[in-house]
C-alpha cells in the first residue's frame, strides 16, 4: 500500500486482452455459512501492471475456501491481499476493500502484526526458524503476550503441536531443531506455529506442492480437521487436492475471478464454460 506506482511504459499483452468488465458467477451454498472475511473490488498492481481485476468475494468460517487456477492468474497474489503480505512487497499496490468480520484489514490504524497474527499464513516452502520444535511454536504466543507463565506457555506449545498432528511425532525432542524434521513434519510445524497464536483464518499457499504423497495426505487430514475450529484459504495447483479438502472454491483466470461456488458443483457442473475447459485440463 506504501508503494509507488510505477509510470505504465511498456503494454501488457495478457491484460490488454482482458475484458474491462465482467460478472464473477457465483453460487451459494445450500445451507448459508457465516461470513468472516468479505472481499470487495479488490485490484492489485505491480508497478504499471495489473495482476488482479476487481476480485470480490465472501469467505465463509470453519469451511475451507480453495483457490484453483492456471499459474500466474494471480491466487497467491489475492492470498497476500487476505493479511496484507502485499505490503511487503516494493512496487506493489492493492485498491478495494477487505473486511474480517467487518473491520476494514487495510485501515492505516491497524496493526499488521496483530493482523497477521489472526491471519496466519503457510507457505509453499516449509520455512521454520533455524530454532528448536519448541521455540518454533513459543515465539509467536511469547511476543504476543499470549502466555501468563512459563506452564502457560508450555501448555500452549504442547496444545498447538497436538492440533497440528504433530505432537507425538516430536515430544521427546521439542529442543532440538526444527529444520531437522522432514518436510511434512516441518510444514505440520509451521502448521502449529500458526495455530499457537489463536488465528480467526488461516491462509495456506499450495502448502504441500513440496511434499511427498503420503505427508500431503497428513496435511489434507490435518486441514480437514482444522476447518471445525478456523475459517481456511488454500491455494492448489492440484485440484484432487481441491476436491478432496474443500467446501467452497473460487475459479481464478487472468486475474479475474471468474467462479466461485460449492466444491461439489464447481467440479460436476460449473456455470462458466472456461470452469469447464479448466478442470477438464483443457489448458492450465
Ligand atoms: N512480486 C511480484 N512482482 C511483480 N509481479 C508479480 C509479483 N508477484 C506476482 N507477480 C505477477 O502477478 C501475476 C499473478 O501472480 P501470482 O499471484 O503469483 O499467480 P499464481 O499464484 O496464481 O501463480 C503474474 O503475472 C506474476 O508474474
Ligand atoms: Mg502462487
Amino acid at each position: 500500500m506504501n508503494a509507488t506506482l510505477a509510470p505504465a511504459s511498456s503494454s501488457n499483452q495478457s491484460s490488454a486482452a482482458l475484458p474491462k468488465t465482467f460478472q464473477t458467477v457465483r453460487t451459494p451454498d445450500p445451507e448459508p455459512r457465516k461470513v468472516r472475511v468479505h472481499a470487495q473490488d479488490v485490484s492489485v498492481f505491480y508497478g504499471p501492471k495489473q495482476a488482479l481485476f476487481d476480485v470480490s468475494i465472501d469467505i465463509p468460517e470453519k469451511a475451507v475456501t480453495a483457490f484453483i487456477g492456471p499459474s500466474g492468474c494471480g491466487k497467491s497474489t489475492f492470498l497476500r491481499c487476505l493479511n496484507r503480505m502485499n505490503d511487503t512487497i516494493e512496487g506493489a499496490r492493492v485498491s478495494g476493500t477487505i473486511q474480517l468480520d467487518g473491520e476494514d484489514l487495510y485501515d492505516p490504524k491497524l496493526d499488521v502484526v496483530e493482523l497477521r497474527a489472526r491471519i496466519g499464513m503457510v507457505f509453499q516452502k516449509p520455512n521454520p526458524f533455524p530454532k528448536t520444535i519448541f521455540e518454533n511454536v513459543a515465539y509467536g504466543p511469547r511476543i504476543h503476550g499470549l502466555a501468563k507463565s512459563k506452564t502457560d506457555l508450555e501448555q500452549i506449545v504442547v496444545e498447538s503441536l497436538q492440533k497440528a498432528s504433530l505432537f507425538n511425532e516430536v515430544k521427546d525432542r521439542l529442543h532440538e531443531v526444527g529444520t531437522g524434521l522432514s518436510g511434512g513434519q516441518q510444514q505440520r510445524l509451521c502448521i502449529a506455529r500458526a495455530i499457537a497464536v489463536s488465528p480467526e483464518v488461516i491462509l495456506m499457499d499450495e502448502p504441500c506442492s513440496a511434499l511427498d504423497p503420503i505427508a500431503t495426505a497428513k496435511i489434507e487430514e490435518l486441514i480437514d480437521e482444522l476447518r471445525a475450529n478456523y475459517t481456511i484459504v488454500i491455494v492448489t495447483h492440484s485440484m484432487q487436492q481441491a476436491a478432496r479438502v474443500s467446501q467452497r472454491t473460487a475459479f481464478f483466470h487472468l486475474g479475474i475471478l471468474v467462479e466461485e461456488g460449492p466444491t461439489e458443483m464447481m467440479f460436476t457442473s460449473p456455470a462458466e464454460k472456461r470452469t469447464q475447459d479448466y478442470i477438464t485440463g483443457r489448458f492450465g
